[in-house]
């Protein structure tokens, strides 16, 4: 019996894709051999990162002349050294980073092994409980860096920053294609396909061809954009069955209507949990309430004894993946596009016979 995974990442899949990878295990498209034996210079699968690239692009609402996408590994904490060694890098200002959770910091970290960098404003002194201050001057920043959706916090950026010139750069790896955003807004967006668009192993970039510099010096090539964008994604053995995947859920995406379609029901999912967690006496919420995310909802129960009492509880209902990340503790339910409106109803039953009989 499959359970209820509300973990954040690797992370539920729709039963849809599921199947349909599962049958492609053995026999991918009458290729007669299977995902995992796929090579990955045959026509097929080179066809496919073409379509994968095409429907990404479509869905997002980027238009190819502009914008590249590229298939890399490492995952978005490589993107955290790739990021400051690749854009902008002959601009002599100070690349800026918005500071609002964990990833954010450890970004920032990473940059400053690089090259100079700033935190231009955190919310950490809140307990990354609210987001940081947005309504700034970039102009004096090579590029500027934000996490669109803080994952352990359970906060989340409303309105994409104003950076006019500077190239804005998105950690977007716990909300990709979540929501509809405003592809022109952003210099890049970078994600790990695991939690909303595939399985762990491909890092989906999404990049404005003017930022690919052709021209980097004592780069290690695997790290330089520019190999992956002018190999099709090719350099070495791609993760060809996480891309497979990806390819899975975009083409599942298209199916259920497109972003809007999935954003409207990722709204729905998120306020009928959040509204169960604030109607409650057993439970509150960690996140502000104008920080809140759609993706991660975080909260609290009155002991920590109640939440291990809550967890075990979920678990005997066959629902996993409700621990807090170690870092803040409590509770998290990750609601994914994969999570349907009848599993977070399903919580919300749970939520209410626990409140009643703890309360
Ligand atoms: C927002 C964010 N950025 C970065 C990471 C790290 O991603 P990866 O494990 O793909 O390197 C995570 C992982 O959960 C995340 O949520």
């Amino acid at each position: 019996m499959r359970k209820i995974n509300f973990s954040p990442g690797p992370s539920a899949l729709p039963e849809t894709v599921l199947k349909r990878l599962q049958e492609g295990v053995f026999d991918y498209n009458g290729a007669g051999v299977g995902i995992f034996e796929l090579g990955h210079r045959t026509k097929l699968f080179m066809g496919l990162v073409d379509e994968t690239k095409d429907r990404l692009l479509k869905l997002i609402g980027a238009s190819s002349s502009k914008y590249e996408v590229l298939f890399l590994t490492g995952g978005a904490t490589q993107m955290f050294s790739v990021v400051p060694l690749n854009i902008n890098t002959k601009v002599e200002k100070s690349a800026g980073y918005l500071v609002s959770g964990h990833w954010a910091k450890v970004a920032l970290a990473e940059a400053q092994k690089f090259r100079e960098v700033v935190a231009i404003s955190s919310s950490e002194s809140n307990g990354f409980k609210t987001l940081p201050e947005q309504n700034l001057d970039y102009s004096k920043y090579s590029y500027v860096h934000i996490t669109s959706n803080n994952t352990i916090f359970g906060t989340q950026i409303k309105d994409t920053p104003k950076t006019a010139d500077v190239p804005l750069v998105c950690d977007a790896s716990s909300d990709i294609l979540s929501r509809e955003v405003k592809v022109d807004e952003f210099g890049m967006i970078y994600a790990g396909a695991q939690k909303n668009l595939g399985t762990a192993g491909v890092t989906i970039v999404i990049i404005r061809r003017d930022l690919i510099d052709a021209n980097l010096s004592g780069l290690s090539t695997s790290l330089n954009l520019e190999t992956y964008a002018k190999s099709n994604s090719l350099h070495n053995t791609p993760p060809v069955s996480a891309i497979v995947s990806v390819h899975e859920m975009l083409k599942w995406i298209e199916e259920e209507g497109g972003v809007s379609a999935i954003e409207e029901r990722n709204t729905k999912k998120a306020n009928l949990l959040y509204d169960s967690i604030d109607s409650s006496s057993a439970f509150s919420g960690y996140a502000e309430k104008e920080a809140r995310s759609k993706m991660n909802i975080t909260f609290k129960a009155q002991t920590e004894e109640l939440e291990q009492n809550f967890i075990k509880f979920c678990e005997s209902k066959n629902i996993i993946g409700l621990a807090g990340h170690r870092s803040v503790g409590g509770l998290r339910a990750s609601l994914y596009n994969a999570i349907t409106l009848e599993d977070v109803s399903t919580l919300v039953n749970h939520i209410k016979e626990f409140d009643a009989k703890n309360s």
